[in-house]
């Protein structure tokens, strides 16, 4: 993927915040990454499962949606992205989500329902920092790793994880991002909050 392919990927990173009713569009305000994430009161409150329409949400894409107070990355990954996934086992902890808790019918390198859409809390698993978006290949993407071949890197300690939300070795967080309970209601509306739970 080119330098100018990723930046593009990078402009369009959105986020949205959804309401525990109704269904939320995701195309939302560009910003230039997660840290500025706030909770909402009302949604911390709020137990109840969110809605998603994911129908434009292109190949390289992610949005955050809100979900019991924690923000829910949705990212759309390319065919690219996809066959990365299959070459890193050797250098992630828990390949394979061992000893990663996630819901049963999430299994494989992709660590979801349908391939090309991954969701998963985007909260570090070592002390709660939200992960940032680095699809950037090698040296551009800054995070130590000149084969680096994107992911989500944790500024507060430098945890690194894959595309899938796996980590790294040799850094802090010692398990996977967390895949929440979620299904699908149709092709384009994600439910999250509803579907089988962490095995
Ligand atoms: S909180 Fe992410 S590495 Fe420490």
């Amino acid at each position: 993927m080119s330098n100018e392919t990723v930046n593009a990927g990078r402009r369009r990173f959105l986020t949205t915040a959804t309401s525990a009713v109704g269904v939320a569009g995701v195309v939302g305000i560009a910003v230039p990454f997660v840290g500025s994430w706030n909770p909402s009161a009302k949604a911390e409150a709020a137990g109840a499962p969110v809605k998603a329409d994911i129908s434009k949400l292109e190949p390289g894409q992610m949005v955050v949606v809100e979900w019991r107070g924690k923000p829910v990355y949705v990212l759309r990954r390319t065919e690219e992205q996809l066959e990365g996934l299959t070459t890193l086992d050797e250098k992630l902890k828990d390949p394979n989500s061992e000893i990663s808790e996630q819901p049963a019918n999430v299994t494989g390198p992709t660590r979801s329902i349908k391939p090309e859409v991954m969701v998963f809390v985007g909260l570090c698993t070592h002390l709660g920092c939200a992960p940032k978006f680095r699809p950037e290949l090698g040296a551009d993407a800054n995070v130590g790793d000149d084969t680096w071949i994107g992911g989500f890197f944790c500024p507060c300690h430098g945890s690194r994880f894959d595309l899938a939300g796996r980590v790294y070795s040799g850094v802090p967080a010692s398990t996977n991002l967390v895949v929440p309970p979620y299904s699908y209601e149709d092709e384009i509306t994600l439910v999250i909050g509803v579907g089988e739970e962490a095995a």
